[in-house]
Parts: C-alpha cells; structure tokens; sequence
C-alpha cells in the first residue's frame, strides 16, 4: 500500500513523484523502462515564447510561470540527485531566410510586446555575429535572451537520483490497468497479476495516458516527432538555434561537451516509431541550410518518439472523471519545460486537495469527454 501510486516513470511522473515525497507522502513509480519514452528524445528547450502560437495564451502563462521557476528547480535537483542536469542560460536566437519567414519573425516579435516579453530584432550582421556559423544567407532574427535549454536526459536521471533519495519506491514492471474499486481508483495492476493498491493514483504516461484499461476516455494522442544527435559540435553555436526555413521549422540545440540536438518532425501517424529517411533528409538538409557546419559532424543517434498531444496543445492537470485518478499528462510540446510547474501543481494537489490556481485551466473537464472528481483521494 502506497499513498501515491505514479503510472509513469518519465520526466513529468518524476517530478511529481520528487516533489509529492518532499511533501511527505509515501509514493511509488511504476515504469518498466523508465525515462524511454519522450523524456528520451526530448530536446530540453525551455522556450515559451517560440513553442505557444497565437490563442494559446493560457498556456503561454503556464509556460512563463514553469520557466520562472527552472534555475531553482535545476539547483535544488542538482543538489538532491547530485547529477549535473545541463542547465544553459545562453538563450535562442530564431533566424528566417525569406520574405515569409521574416513576416513570421516580425509578428512573433508583435506577439511578444504585446505580452511584454524580451525579445530583441536582429538585422542579418548582427544576427550572424551572435552565432557565427549561421549562413551569411539567414536574413534576420529576433534574440530570446531568457528562452534556455536543459539536457533532458541528465535532467531524467537527476530526477531518478532526487526522487530515490526523497524516498520515492521504483517499481520496475508493466502496468496493465488503473485497478478500479466502486468506482475509484485504488491501485494499479501489474503484469503478472500483481497489484499496487494505493489512495490516490497519478496518471503520466505520456502519449500512452489514453490508452490504459481503467482510465476513462482521454483526449491525449501521439504526436510522432523524429530528432537527431550529432557529436562533434564544440563551439559551433552559442545557444539555441529555431530556423524558419521557407515556412519549415527546424531547431538546434548544443549541450555541453560536443554535441548537438536537431529537431524535430511533427507527424499524425500514431505509434509509428519508424525513422524515416524523409524525416532524416527534411531535418539535415534544414539544419545544413542554417548552418553549413553542420555537414562536417558525425550523425550519431537517429530516433523517433511521441508527444502527448491534446487538441488545445496545452496539459491535462488535476482530477479526471474517475475519482481517486489525478491526470498529469497531455504535455505536448513542452514536457520539459513544464515538469517543475506540474511537479509542483500535482504535489501540492495531492498533498492538500486543493488545485492551484495556475493549473484551473488545464484541468480535462475542458473537453467534452472527461467529467473531473473533485478530491484526489476521496471517492466519489
Ligand atoms: N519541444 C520541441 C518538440 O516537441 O519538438
């Protein structure tokens, strides 16, 4: 018996987990390959601004507020799991090549005043002197001073190291349903007929959160991306790198040491994980446009995963239509960006049984097909 039971064993299910456990509460991690999921191929940008479009402003604030929050969570997390986690401050730089991609730069550039956010519009000389090895062709760009990175995959394992030493129980097996007692959750089956009972279980599994028995209708889907990693990268850029390409957008992110994160294809093709050599050819040939350096490195890694998608693009937070089951999950695009918010927001949701406030608009009773409890652990 555990207090918390965690479907989920990536970054967003370890952050609460850590989080819940500093809290106090017993808490138990079921994943059996934790951190192999999204976590995995996440590129680790920290970056509001460029990853909300237009109407999205809701989750523009969730974005803003998570980002506010990153240098604690980096030092704390450090501090507690003793593994450096990739935290670089050194901003994104979004460059464009034509008369429309300079028309999208110009109204980001809108987009960000009116929310009175830094953002500062580069001529090309300027742009190229900021990061040298971009293409004299690159016709402009707009600095995001505050828009950062992080490694995601020291970021997970600093969280397993964290949440171990709070306390958190991993367990290492599949799940195969939430187990449902008169009408709550109660636990989680495992494969091979175990079962996990618990007060409260917390759904984050990803782009799979739909899927399990037990867990009522969902609207979470995967949203297929195929990202790159290149070694050899020392030195070539100072920071984040998003490119307008003609319209296509590509990404890339350097970590410490040499290497260098190239993203990401965004497909509708459900559990695909086939890397494509279209996929490989559209993300290459862009980042070689961007920066011709880029064709000296060595391709080292080639993989492809699945956001949790959701029809708003924004996270499903806080009670679901099945009492005793609390949803963290639907993070889409910002999984990273977004674990110290919705670690924090879930933790204090489980410990109190109250929802923050900043998580009021991400609860799932915004889509027709969930209907939220409203007490983590009461049943309904
Ligand atoms: N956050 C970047 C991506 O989802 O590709």
């Amino acid at each position: 018996m555990t207090d918390v039971a965690i479907a989920g064993g990536g970054l967003i299910g370890l952050s609460v987990a850590w989080r819940a456990a500093q809290r106090g509460l017993r808490v138990t991690v079921v994943d059996d390959a934790p951190g192999t999921g999204a976590s995995h191929a996440a590129a680790g940008m920290l970056a509001p601004v460029t990853e909300a479009g237009y109407g999205e402003e809701a989750l523009l604030r969730l974005n803003l507020a998570s980002l506010q929050r990153w240098p604690a969570f980096a030092s704390d997390l450090e501090r507690a799991g003793g593994i450096p986690v990739g935290f670089r401050t050194a901003g994104t730089l979004v460059v464009g090549f034509d008369d429309d991609d300079m028309r999208a730069l110009d109204d980001l550039h809108a987009f960000q005043r009116e929310l009175g956010l830094a953002a500062e519009r580069l001529p090309p000389r300027a742009t190229r002197r900021r990061e040298p090895s971009l293409t004299p062709r690159v016709r402009g760009g707009l600095l995001m001073s505050g828009d950062h990175s992080v490694d995601g995959r020291s970021l997970h394992a600093g969280l397993l190291a964290a949440a171990r030493a709070a306390g958190v129980r991993l367990v290492a097996e599949r799940i195969d349903a939430v187990h449902v007692v008169g009408g709550r959750a109660a636990g989680l089956r495992l494969t091979g007929g175990e079962r996990l009972d618990a007060d409260v279980v917390v759904l984050a599994l990803g782009a799979r959160s739909a899927g399990l028995p037990g867990v009522p209708p969902l609207p979470v889907r995967p949203v297929k991306g195929q990202i790159l990693r290149l070694a050899g990268a020392a030195g070539l850029l100072e920071g984040t790198v998003r490119a307008l390409v003609r319209g296509r957008q590509v990404y890339l992110v350097p970590y410490a040491g040499d290497r260098l994160v190239v993203g990401a294809t965004v497909e509708d093709r459900g559990f695909d994980a086939t890397v494509t050599a279209g996929g490989v050819h559209e993300l290459l040939h862009d980042a070689i446009e961007v920066v011709p350096g880029v064709s000296e490195l060595e391709l080292v890694e080639t993989l492809a995963r699945w956001r949790p998608g959701t029809a708003d693009n924004a996270p499903l937070l806080g009670p679901s239509a099945l009492p005793g089951l609390v949803l963290a999950t639907g993070h889409h695009r910002n999984g990273v960006l977004l674990a110290p918010v919705t670690g924090e927001i879930v933790a204090e949701y489980l410990a109190g049984g109250e929802l923050p406030e900043p998580a009021a608009p991400f609860t799932a009773d915004r889509f027709p097909t969930d209907r939220p409890s409203t007490d983590p652990s009461r049943s309904g």
